[in-house]
């Protein structure tokens, strides 16, 4: 029968409905062969196009896994959510919109034309000049202390400790000179405060943290749940802060396609060019999925799509 038709509800259908519609959409999907692996970071081309991992993890810290939810990716660009979300519960949410934004550019994630459109304003968090600025505002004297604090931030989200895959940081430290000029750039606007080599390494080695669709499921629904991580019982950032970066999901989080995401989704998320996706669903939960395969933005094909579809029969669209 068709399961993709459940009417929204104020919650989350019953956890065995639930459990069904995540097998359901995996089942749906797993023939679809759509889109190509990332290959501008060499060691991302070799990922097996094959996997498909999808979670979905409500803010009561209940988990529903399917396929490869716990294998290992890194997380490149959903990162920049999160460290935004630290950013702005240490900086306030006035000098992150001041100096990163939140408006969407219209352009592609490491657009360089869209720095020199907007006289060298970011914009938003979400697109690379807005991330390497926003890890750049991370609190520390040191890189080290930076790090520190960064990967301390992700892992409270995650409820575990995240390590970086050592082999995708060095692939991407090799070929990031396009960051490195959006860094640059960013740095003779005087908009970047700090070495700009140093800020690009560290924002290499946010992307390059290992984590699965499992654990992207627990971060989204840490949003959703008012910065609680609904696993550990911590409170990783504050309802507000939460509720910021849940919108500027909304408005950036899939770059120039946001618009098309949450008119299919309907919910806030945020991809990553190795094939992860999350979408946060508020006061509900979150879905984390991962398929290397993406279209031509650098979104996951079929991570996309069965976020969709499972948004849908699940009742999650916010609109
Ligand atoms: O900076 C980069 O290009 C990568 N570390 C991350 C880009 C990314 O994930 C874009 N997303 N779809």
């Amino acid at each position: 029968g068709d399961v993709a038709q459940q009417v929204s509800t104020g919650s989350l259908p019953g956890w065995e409905r639930v459990d069904a519609l995540v097998r359901d959409a995996h089942e749906h999907l797993l023939a679809d062969r759509d889109g190509a692996v990332a290959d501008y970071i060499p060691t991302l081309a070799a990922a097996d196009p094959e996997l498909f991992g999808i979670a979905v993890v409500d803010v009561t810290g209940g988990a529903h896994d399917v396929g490869d939810a716990v294998t290992a990716f890194t997380i490149q660009s959903i990162s920049k959510a999160f460290v935004y979300a630290l950013v702005a519960q240490e900086l306030g949410r006035d000098l992150v919109g001041e100096r990163i934004g939140v408006n969407n550019t219209g352009l592609a994630f490491n657009s360089v034309v869209a720095l020199e459109l907007n006289d060298g304003h970011p914009m938003n968090p979400m697109v690379n000049a807005g991330a390497i600025a926003t890890t750049a505002l991370v609190p520390g004297a040191t890189a080290a202390e930076k790090w520190s604090r960064l990967t301390a931030a992700m892992s409270a989200f995650a409820g575990r400790h995240l390590a970086v895959d050592q082999e995708v940081y060095a692939s991407e430290s090799a070929t990031n000179d396009r960051n490195r000029a959006i860094a640059r750039l960013l740095r003779s606007y005087d908009r970047l405060d700090g070495d700009p080599e140093e800020i690009v390494d560290l924002y290499t080695r946010q992307c390059s943290l290992l984590v699965s669709a499992h654990d992207l499921a627990v971060m989204g629904a840490t949003l959703a749940d008012g910065g609680v991580n609904p696993v550990s019982g911590e409170q990783v950032v504050s309802d507000a802060v939460s509720r910021d970066t849940v919108a500027v999901l909304a408005s950036s989080g899939l770059y120039e396609h946001s618009g098309e995401w949450l008119l299919e989704v309907g919910v806030p998320g945020k991809s990553g060019v190795s094939g992860g996706v999350v979408a946060v669903a508020p006061g509900k939960g979150a879905i984390g999925a991962f398929s290397p395969r993406l279209d031509k933005a650098g979104n996951s094909v079929r991570g996309q799509r069965a976020t969709a579809r499972l948004s849908r029969a699940l009742g999650l669209n916010i609109f």
